[in-house]
């Protein structure tokens, strides 16, 4: 495995994290649409805490949470990766595909982009088997995403997030896969 893994798209840079992504990391954590169907928004320590867990992933693991930047500009606009989750569900142990990026950086495909490149990592580097992904029920455009990618979901796979209490709006959740056999046959990937 490598082990500081950088990844290139057409117009991204997925890299490790700095310290001036501290910042804007916190700015978008705080962010009500941001987080909106996340578990709410974050202080600035607890961002800071979540950059410093990611970093840890990365040691852990030979991957994680890509800060993900601009190429044309530099900015950096929130991350795009891969990590395992630490609750424990009827499918886990799994890698999970995740995304979160700045408001401003919405709607320009940028998340689909960054997860292809972190998928193409997962299954022909780190040679995964299969990737998942969840979300709130109704988080929309978090689906869209992992529909574009070519994961799909079996409505028996949906479960209760077992860090969110009972009643909690965002409790219930959609399971999404994606097996390295099916996305070597995906033509439009
Ligand atoms: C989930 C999230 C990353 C999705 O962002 P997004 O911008 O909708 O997704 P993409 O980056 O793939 O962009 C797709 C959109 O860009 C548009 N687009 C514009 N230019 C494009 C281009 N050159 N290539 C591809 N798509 C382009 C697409 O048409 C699509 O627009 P639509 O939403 O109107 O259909 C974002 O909403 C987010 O950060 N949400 C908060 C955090 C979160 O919920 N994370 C998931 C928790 S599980």
């Amino acid at each position: 495995m490598v082990a500081e893994p950088e990844l290139r798209t057409s117009r991204l840079r997925l890299r490790r994290w700095r310290e001036d992504d501290h910042e804007p990391f916190a700015r978008l954590n705080a962010d009500p649409e941001v987080v909106e169907c996340l578990a709410g928004p974050l202080t600035r320590r607890e961002s800071d805490d979540l950059i410093e867990k990611i970093e840890a992933g990365f040691e852990a693991n030979g991957f994680g949470l890509w800060a993900l930047e601009v190429s044309a500009t530099g900015e950096f606009v929130g991350f795009t990766g891969l990590s395992r989750p630490a609750f424990k569900a009827h499918f886990t142990p799994a890698v999970e595909i995740g995304w979160r990026l700045a408001r401003s950086a919405w709607g320009n495909g940028y998340a689909t982009e960054a997860a292809r490149a972190a998928l193409d990592f997962g299954f022909d580097q780190a040679q995964l088997e299969e990737v998942v992904s969840f979300t709130a029920v109704a988080n929309a455009r978090s689906r869209a995403v992992m529909e574009r990618i070519g994961m799909t979901r079996d409505p028996a796979d949906d479960f209760d997030h077992p860090e969110l209490s009972a009643g909690h709006p965002l409790r219930r959740h959609v399971l999404y896969r994606l097996a390295r056999a099916r996305r070597n046959a995906l033509d439009a990937y």
